[in-house]
Order: structure tokens, then sequence, then C-alpha cells
């Protein structure tokens, strides 16, 4: 079934946030053994994506689709087959519109021929972009590639990628697995926007912010997209970047790593791989979590409904200054209604697990008590059984 093949959040990496344009077979094949000789594989991280860039400017006689024989002087099935050689699936970028964002040739016009292609190539996900798509209407568009995919007869994970433009978590629940729901990410800052001139860039708290109303519409093998990973991009801090990749998992967003693998910190390693974080995003019941309370310090807690009546809850550190963080649970009723979850903490004692430190931190019968560095993130699981 169509929803089958990402029943939880897809994972795993691709090119553009680092790479842009700048790919070629030997930067693929490398970070491909990264993949696998770093644990990142094992943590999940299966799919490797190559964004825009593959291909020449123009398409051969016959419309086919021509990858770049400078960047990839074996042709793109040499590396497809050893990407997949190593276990990993391999995704692929394209656009609905008549160019891509780069400039090179988008699948307008070409749809069937491009997924038949794709299939030969033996690609497993496509990303599909927005660019040049004026007069094009997104959900007829979108619609139109994915039953080329599957006429194609190749599963393929279908990736929207429209910014949220035309609302796709309205309609594209069974035209794609994910869609992105807001402008491109930026590793330039934390918290807010970045004017470009003509357009803006999204930080990782500003996505979250817009997307954060669209939690209604996330569930099993449908997913809002808040876009790739910047985790060990630009000069973010532990704390920011643990915060980034502990909010990803809250929204049970896909996790795509968008970093430099060649060069990766343990640090950063330590964050993309950790366990308990990363079985908070993967949760079968794949509910995107929702801010449900304010507290001094520019402090947010959010939750997260996990299967078996167990819950995650993060405590946000948005402010400049460390927090002192109390929260009395035993005076709580914790909510999502949408989902018809509620978690009742009065007169209870469950324990409490800090899924950063991995160890156990009380339980709900006591008040939390902790300080909270700026831009950090506390992030617990609450054991209603155990
Ligand atoms: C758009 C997308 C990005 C990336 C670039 C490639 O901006 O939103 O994620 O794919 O195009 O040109």
């Amino acid at each position: 079934k169509f929803n089958q093949l990402a029943l939880t959040p897809p994972m795993g990496w691709n090119s553009w946030n680092t790479f842009q344009t700048h790919i070629n077979e030997d930067l693929i094949k490398k970070t491909a053994d990264n993949i696998v000789s770093t644990g990142m594989k094992e943590a999940g991280y299966i799919y490797l994506v190559l964004d825009d860039g593959w291909m020449t400017k123009q398409r051969d006689s016959l419309g086919y689709l021509v990858p770049d024989p400078e960047k990839f002087p074996h042709g793109i099935k040499a590396v497809i087959d050893y990407v997949h050689s190593k276990g990993l699936k391999f995704g692929l970028y394209n656009c609905a519109g008549t160019l891509t964002c780069a400039g090179y040739p988008g699948t307008r016009g070409h749809e069937y021929q491009d997924a038949l292609r794709y299939a030969q190539w033996g690609i497993d996900y496509l990303k599909y972009d927005w660019c040049s798509s004026d007069g094009i209407n997104a959900k007829e568009a979108y619609t139109t590639m994915s039953r080329a995919i599957s006429n194609a007869g190749r599963p393929m994970v279908f990736s929207l990628c429209e910014w949220g433009s035309n609302q796709p978590w309205l309609w594209a629940e069974n035209v794609g697995q994910l869609w992105r729901t807001t402008a491109d990410i930026t590793a330039e800052r934390w918290d807010g926007k970045v004017d470009k001139g003509s357009y803006f860039q999204f930080s990782p708290m500003a996505i979250m912010d817009s997307q954060e109303a669209l939690y209604p519409y996330a569930g099993p093998g449908h997913y809002n997209d808040p876009d790739m990973l910047e985790v060990g991009n630009g000069n973010y801090t532990p704390e920011e970047n643990r915060s980034h990749f502990s909010m990803w998992a809250m929204m049970a967003a896909p996790l795509m790593a968008g970093n430099d693998l060649s060069k990766m910190t343990p640090s950063i390693l330590n964050i993309l791989t950790n366990k308990n974080i990363i079985s908070i995003d993967q949760d079968s019941l794949a509910i995107q979590g929702h801010r449900i309370e304010n507290l001094p310090d520019s402090v947010e807690v959010w939750a997260k409904p996990l299967k078996n009546n167990q819950w995650a809850v993060a405590f946000l550190n948005r402010g400049s200054k460390t927090s002192s963080l109390q929260y009395t649970w035993s005076e709580k009723v914790i909510s999502d209604t949408v989902h018809h979850k509620i978690l009742d903490l009065r007169n209870t004692n469950y324990p409490l697990q800090d899924l950063w430190l991995d160890k156990q931190i009380g339980t709900t019968k006591k008040t939390l008590k902790v300080s909270l560095p700026a831009h950090d993130v506390l992030l617990i699981k609450i054991f209603t059984h155990h």
C-alpha cells in the first residue's frame, strides 16, 4: 500500500544544505561509505538523496534527462548501484516546473518519461520541487507525478517540495509521503528569518513556529516536512544543535542530515545518532508534537503522544539566558485533543527519563527543578507504565 513506504518519518542524508550543486560521484560514494562507517545507517539513515545539480542543462534528442558527465563520469546508474551495494536507498531530485531551482531541466511535460527512467535506474525516493511553475496547479502537478511513479512500477517515496504555498497538508496525504511546509532552512541563524532580498530563508526555530499549527495533518505515511537538518552546519552551539534535532524529533519530522559527513565531529555524530531521540521521532503513532505551554524566560513546553500511552515532553529555552526551570507535574493535564490523547498527571508517580542524559530524573510526583541553558532543551519521556 502507498503509505506503507514510510510508516515512520524517512531518514537519510541530502546533498543540498552543504554542497548545493557542487556534487559529484566521489562525494556521493564517500558519503555512502561514511553513512555506513559512522553508524548512521544502523541508526536509521537509509536514504541518500542527490539534490539539484545532477543533470546537464539540456535533455537529449529523445527528451531524456542527461546526468552531468563531468560530475558523474561513469553515469548516474553506477553511483546508484554503489549506494545500493552499501545497503542504502537512493533518492533523486527534480522539479514540477519547467526548470529546477538551480536552472536545470524540470519535469513539466515529461512526467511519465522521467518516472520510468528513475525506475530503470533504481531510484527509491524522489524529491519534487516547485520552481518555474507559473500557471501550474500544484495539486494536479504533484498528482500527475505521483501517478507516473506508481505506473513506473518501482516503489518510491515521493517528497513534495512546494514550500507550503498550496497547503499540501490539505490534499497530499495520498499523493506523497512528505511535504515541505515552509521556505528553505538556513544555518545562518538559529531563530528568526533571513532576508535574502527577493525571498526569506528560515532558521530552524522559525520553521518550527510556522509548522507547529499543522500537527493535526501528520500521521503514519504522511508527514509535514520542516526541511532538512542543519545539525553540524553553520556556527551552532552544542545546545542549538541539540535543540534543533530534538524539536525535529518532537515534530515527527523526516530526518535528513545535511552536513558534510567527512568532517563531522564526534559530538555532531552523537547528536545525529542518539537512539533515544531518534526513537521519539520514529514512534509508530507518528504524531507531530505541539506546544502546550509557555513558561517564564521564554521556555516553551511541547508534548508528543507516543505508543502505549507514553509521552515525550520537551522544555525548550528560546531565550538568551539560563532559565531556572520549575515544573510541577502534579498540577498538569497534558493533552492532544486532535488525536484524542490525554495525560492526567494529578496524583501520579510516573518515572521520568532525561532522554539526552539517558537517565531517570525523578517522577511526576516531584516538582522538576533544573537550570536550562540558553537555547538548550530538556527532553523527557514519561513512563505511564513500565
Ligand atoms: C529549492 C528547495 C531546496 C533545494 C533547492 C535546489 O530551494 O526548496 O530544498 O532542493 O531548491 O535548487
